[in-house]
């Protein structure tokens, strides 16, 4: 039987505050950089010839690693097209605003790059739940939306001025399903979820759905909210139940804590995610525990690939030798093919700028090829990484099975 526990109350962590203090030169940085941009002698001069994009994401908030990973993707495609003369001639304006991991806020920023800074296009956010909340936005306003790595089903399916430049959740937890059963030949699983994140949410689902088909079990389930600080009530309990590994679709900000604890009470099973462990912060919080852990995700940024190689040595240029992540590289992809879109379009112009992103096919990204289904979203392959010395080892490619929606483009 399954066993399934509301979350406990929320108690805060005090290490966000330190956290958040490594990021004040960063925001410091992109404010000057916007009152830069908005200067207005500049602007007037700059509107006729510039191309407003908007770009937002979560720059200091629970999940800070994906909107600065994210916005270095975005800034770096965008002076790499604007150095090579921009497009039809004209350079791109990113306009750079915080959500702060909040749907609100992802929501009203949206709604202010819309109205007051009157983008041409969104990229952003990276938690599927705030791409939730700010799709509405743009779809009204008939500004075309991509989400670079939100991977919740339902983001897309706010209408058809939402993309995105990464695969969905119902193939991210199949992916993982298969590796357990297959690879890891595990028949019991328990999975431990973000009670109030839809992305959590579907890719419980999607593992449940695929793990029964290949004859596994759920032996327990166990849920916490986004912000927790102790998770051993939880942990003990899927201990007791005694499954083979665990599955933890969640964000980086609480797996390194659940992954700790979780050694620490002695469950030494692996620790299973997906692309929401993928953050620089991951490491500081969950250190060796994270050992012998896997995670589905969207590339590997050791993939031998001269593409790969060629993006993560500029990255790694450019930003004080960080390695790009996930988020790093779909948010580089998004832009381009954008940028590739708007080219193809020959104008800015909403319902034009939609048309040609719809047509996007065999899109040469970092993260590989990129073409848009039926429903906007990229098909596209899943890699598996194995954790260990806080390092992301490549294990194998899962190929997505060819959907009818990607033959009849
Ligand atoms: N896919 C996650 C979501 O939809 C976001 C994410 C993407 C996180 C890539 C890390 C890397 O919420």
């Amino acid at each position: 039987m399954l066993r399934f526990t509301a979350p406990p109350s929320r108690s805060r962590r005090q290490t966000k505050a330190q956290l958040r203090s490594s990021l004040i030169p960063l925001l410091l940085l992109a404010t000057i950089g916007l009152t830069l941009s908005c200067a207005p002698q500049q602007r007037n001069a700059e509107d006729r010839a510039t191309i407003k994009i908007g770009f937002f994401g979560d720059l200091s908030g629970p999940t800070f690693n994906f909107g600065q990973s994210a916005m270095n993707g975005v800034l770096m495609a965008a002076d790499e097209i604007n150095q090579a003369g921009g497009i039809n001639g004209r350079k791109i304006d990113i306009v750079i605003e915080d959500d702060k991991g909040s749907p609100e806020a992802a929501a009203q920023v949206a709604g202010k790059l819309i109205s007051n800074d009157k983008v041409v296009a969104l990229i952003g956010a990276g938690a599927s739940g705030n791409s939730l909340a700010a799709a509405p936005k743009a779809q009204s306003a008939q500004i075309p939306l991509i989400a670079p790595s939100s991977t919740n089903p339902a983001v897309t399916q706010a209408g058809d001025y939402i993309f995105r430049a990464c695969f969905i959740d119902a193939f991210q937890g199949e992916v993982m399903a298969k590796f357990a059963a297959g690879t890891l030949k595990a028949k019991k699983a328990a999975i431990m979820l973000d009670f109030n994140s839809p992305y959590s949410r579907g890719l419980t689902e999607y593992f449940e759905l695929s793990f029964a088909k290949l004859d596994g079990q759920i032996v327990i389930k166990q849920s916490y909210s986004q912000g927790d600080a102790d998770y051993r009530g939880q942990l003990s309990a899927i201990k007791a139940a005694e499954p083979e590994v665990v599955y933890i679709p969640g964000y980086y900000g609480d797996v390194g804590l659940i992954a700790k604890q979780a050694r620490q009470l002695g469950l030494t099973v692996p620790l299973l995610g997906a692309d929401g462990w993928d953050a620089p912060e991951l490491w500081e919080l969950g250190g060796d525990s994270l050992n012998g852990s896997y995670i589905s995700n969207h590339y590997s940024a050791d993939d031998p690939s001269e593409t790969i190689q060629k993006f993560a040595r500029a990255y790694r240029q450019r930003y004080s030798n960080l390695t790009p992540d996930a988020h790093a590289a779909l948010a580089y992809d998004a832009l381009r093919f954008l940028a590739e879109a708007i080219q193809k379009a020959g104008t800015t112009e909403g319902p034009k700028l939609r048309d040609a992103l719809a047509e996007t096919k065999n899109f040469m990204g970092v993260t590989g090829i990129i073409s848009m289904d039926r429903d906007r979203n990229a098909v596209k392959p899943a890699v598996i990484l194995e954790l260990q010395d806080r390092k992301y080892i490549y294990q194998e490619t899962i190929q997505p099975e060819t959907s009818p929606a990607v033959q009849s483009h």
